[in-house]
């Protein structure tokens, strides 16, 4: 029987993850948005490239869950970008309410999905859905790091001028500009990264991946950006549907590991059929352990601030 992912948010994001979906034939893929006539006027769109492509998956919208049910996968890409005059909690406060009511239909119709969160604040909402749905915590995982990591592989590829697919690399925490690139651990055909570039070379390039989605907010400038975001997710997808058992970097619920409880963090995780199969903890030195520590208390700052404005 075929596969079937929801993806809620038919926007830039979520149209760009059922296309690639459908080109790679990895499942019927149902779009839901609030958008009279949106979803379903994409979701045919996609349909009739099938021809042309070559795909055979059935691709629908809905303004409604319904057609969701029994989805292997939903991608939760719905909510708003961070408009101008907003503050970060009234952005916190808008996606709140978004992701809880989008998790909360989609489980009704999908009881044994896996949810993949996208929206931002990416940590903060990857927690907002685990409350609502009470799934366990190997189903529900929030993409960040495989885009933040595509990001510092594409910065240090075109500085080295070698292809991305030598890149090994790894970047941990919040999805934000706390998060940690490791040049430590990126390797070049397995050559260690500061053996081949100067410490201000590097700097420069972790720089501007924490600054990786600004600078294309800044050429945008009425939107984020997609095609990174929606590759990074279909590539966990694939993951899970395939039980290929790629290690990725995603946001996951830690239970103690990296010394951190109950908060949502990215870190290098086995994505297969049964969602996170394994989180892996990898040995820090005192300075990347003291970034990671960062970058988590602004996602515990975000918790503590929807505990008190929702009594969750
Ligand atoms: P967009 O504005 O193009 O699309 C958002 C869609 O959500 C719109 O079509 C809107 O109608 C829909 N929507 C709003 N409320 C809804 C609801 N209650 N139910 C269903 N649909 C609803 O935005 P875009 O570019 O697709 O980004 C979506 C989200 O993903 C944003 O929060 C953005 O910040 C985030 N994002 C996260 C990334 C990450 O690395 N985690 C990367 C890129 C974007
Ligand atoms: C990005 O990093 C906006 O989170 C989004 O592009």
């Amino acid at each position: 029987m075929r596969k079937k992912v929801t993806v809620v948010g038919a926007g830039n994001v979520g149209a760009n993850c059922a296309l690639r979906i459908a080109n790679k034939e990895l499942a019927d893929v149902v779009l839901v948005d609030i958008m009279e006539g949106v979803p379903q006027g994409k979701g045919l769109d996609l349909l009739e490239s099938g021809p042309v492509e070559g795909y055979d998956v059935m691709v629908t919208g809905a303004n409604d869950y319904e057609p969701t049910a029994n989805s292997d996968i939903v991608v939760i890409t719905a909510g708003f970008p961070r408009k101008p005059g907003m503050s970060r909690d009234d952005l916190l406060m808008a996606n709140y309410e978004i992701v809880k009511n989008a998790t909360e239909q989609a489980v009704k119709y999908s009881p044994n999905a896996i949810l993949i969160l996208v929206t931002n604040p990416l940590d903060a909402m990857c927690w907002v859905a685990q409350q609502v749905s009470q799934f366990s915590k190997n189903r529900v995982i929030g993409m960040a790091g495989v885009l933040d990591t595509a990001r510092y592989r594409t910065f240090v590829a075109l500085e080295l001028g070698v292809s991305v697919e030598s890149i090994s690399a790894l970047v941990l925490g919040g999805h934000g500009d706390t998060m940690v690139p490791l040049p430590r651990l990126t390797t070049i055909g397995g050559i260690p990264l500061p053996e081949l570039l100067p410490q201000d070379r590097i700097d420069a390039i972790v720089d501007r991946t924490r600054n990786g989605g600004a600078e294309i907010v800044k050429y945008l400038k009425t939107g984020s950006a997609y095609y990174a975001p929606s590759a990074a997710t279909v590539e966990m997808v694939e993951s899970i549907l395939k039980d290929k058992k790629k290690v990725l970097p995603c946001a996951v619920c830690l239970e103690g590991e990296y010394g951190l409880d109950g908060l949502f963090v990215g870190v290098p995780v086995k994505l297969g059929v049964n969602g996170v199969e394994k989180v892996y903890t990898v040995e820090l030195n005192d300075e990347e352990k003291a970034q990671l520590e960062k970058s988590a208390a602004a996602v515990r700052e975000l918790i503590e601030v929807l505990k008190q404005k929702t009594g969750a």
